[in-house]
């Protein structure tokens, strides 16, 4: 296996950092010219972007972006997942023109049919029967932490180490050095110590998990059913079905929070590895670009909230939100069920991101990089270790921020668009073998670049 030589890397990025620049002059001037915003971005993760300012925006369609340079980009960073029905898919539009423009009333507090539609079609997806809708996985998932500590009278939450639900409090946790909880470095102004709230357990670590829910207070567990944030984690066999065994044994509600998951297929990894969750969080794609998220609830645990006249569930109490649930987002919710995440959609993109990480695993082995990539579903994420590491800590370890900076603006530059947050490329149903042979292609020249051969 083959180190990489640092010198020739910090030249080769300083070259790459100079052609981007010369190649947006008009994204850099519109980001020089940012003077209102807070980090010169519309929110602050927008200067996450390997080049020296982001790229701006002109139009997008399908898996395609253009800037206002004029460049144009294969998309597989696909909004980190918030657009992985495609950009403006043609049955999206036509929903969301026609709540917007024929019938009006985008934001009404009043319920409409798409509702129940999409509720039925997430329980068919996810198994649980009662739904409720947010604008983002995050609300959602501070809703349902909020319902079972609410139904349990436990006040604790546990989490994967180098787990992401979203900027939601309680999970900005993780395994510190001495195996305890500590709250995640970063974090911004938490309101209590995340301690006080949240255990950490490692992912793939039974007895880690066991030790997080002995002490009786837990409330519930909250995962990510693989780990898709720290690269993507798999589960080893026995993993899942022994959280569940635990969860049980202990009393403690399962939350499996499909955000990202839904990769997996039609009915994410609830539905592929035959969960049997609690709760079900979801977000980002399923409103085909337009904000939303929903929670799902068993109908016992849903009818127990409901019986529970003490708790607030109808003005302040804490669950809820003016605009969630609004006829946009749940119009927008049932065209991209129903249309755009097919069963026969889902298979597409799995073959073609099969084909990726297929490709991507033989340029690791015809270069002999201690590299290697694990596939989800419609997403694939390589690190720079191999094994793939195996909980969240050591992927953590396994970040090589400028390798990954390199490399993602060489593709940019070459029109290929990662996401920005890791090395992760996900499919969208009009992603095609093609697309990805055109990633394969800059890929293998910048890793021949890289070592220089
Ligand atoms: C698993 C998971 N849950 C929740 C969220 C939060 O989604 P949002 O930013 O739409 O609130 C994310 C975002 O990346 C996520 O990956």
């Amino acid at each position: 296996m083959t180190s990489i030589d640092r010198t020739r890397l910090h030249e080769l990025a300083a070259r790459e950092q100079k052609s981007f620049a010369a190649l947006h002059p008009k994204s850099h001037a519109a980001y020089n010219s940012a003077e209102h915003l807070f980090g010169r971005v519309p929110m602050t993760w927008m200067n996450k972007n390997s080049g020296a300012f982001p790229i701006y925006l002109d139009r997008a369609q399908g898996n395609r972006v253009w800037d206002i340079d004029g460049h144009e980009y294969i998309d597989f960073a696909l909004g980190d997942t918030g657009a992985m029905a495609g950009h403006s898919h043609p049955a999206v539009v036509e929903a969301v023109t026609r709540r917007i423009s024929e019938q009006g009333g985008l934001t009404t507090m009043l319920p409409t049919e798409d509702a129940e539609w999409v509720g039925a079609d997430l329980t068919r997806r996810f198994t649980m029967d009662r739904w409720s809708f947010a604008l983002t996985a995050t609300d959602a998932n501070r809703w349902a932490i909020r319902l079972v500590r609410a139904i349990t009278g436990k006040p604790k939450i546990v989490f994967h180490s180098y787990c992401y639900h979203g900027s939601v409090d309680e999970s900005l946790v993780v395994v510190g050095p001495d195996g305890e909880s500590m709250s995640r470095p970063g974090n911004v102004g938490a309101p209590v110590a995340v301690t006080e709230t949240s255990r950490a357990a490692e992912y793939n670590d039974l007895p880690g998990l066991e030790r997080a829910l002995a002490h009786g207070d837990v409330a519930a567990v909250l995962i990510e059913p693989a780990l898709t944030n720290i690269g993507i984690v798999l589960p080893e066999p026995g993993y899942l079905e022994g959280v569940r065994a635990l969860t049980r044994q202990y009393d403690a509600l399962l939350i499996i929070d499909e955000t990202h998951t839904f990769s997996a297929g039609p009915g994410g990894m609830t539905r592929a590895y035959n969960i049997e969750p609690d709760i079900v969080i979801i977000g980002k794609a399923i409103g085909g670009g337009i904000p939303t998220g929903a929670y799902g609830l068993s109908s016992e645990f849903a009818a127990e909230a409901l019986a529970r006249t003490d708790l607030d569930l109808v003005d302040m109490g804490g669950v809820g939100g003016t605009l969630a649930g609004n006829p946009l987002s749940v119009a927008a919710m049932r065209a991209t069920l129903e249309h755009v995440f097919t069963d026969e959609a889902f298979e597409h993109m799995i073959d073609v991101a099969t084909y990726f990480t297929d490709g991507v695993n033989a340029l690791f082995d015809r270069y002999e990089l201690p590299w290697a990539i694990n596939q989800l579903g419609a997403r694939a994420e390589y690190r720079f270790a191999r094994p793939y590491p195996r909980n969240g800590t050591l992927a953590a370890e396994a970040a090589d921020a400028e390798l990954e900076d390199f490399l993602h603006v060489y593709l940019v530059n070459r029109g290929i668009m990662l996401t920005p947050f890791h090395n992760m490329a996900l499919m969208a149903p009009m992603t095609s073998r093609s697309d990805v042979d055109a990633h394969h292609e800059h890929f293998e020249a910048a890793i021949r670049e890289l070592r220089g051969v």
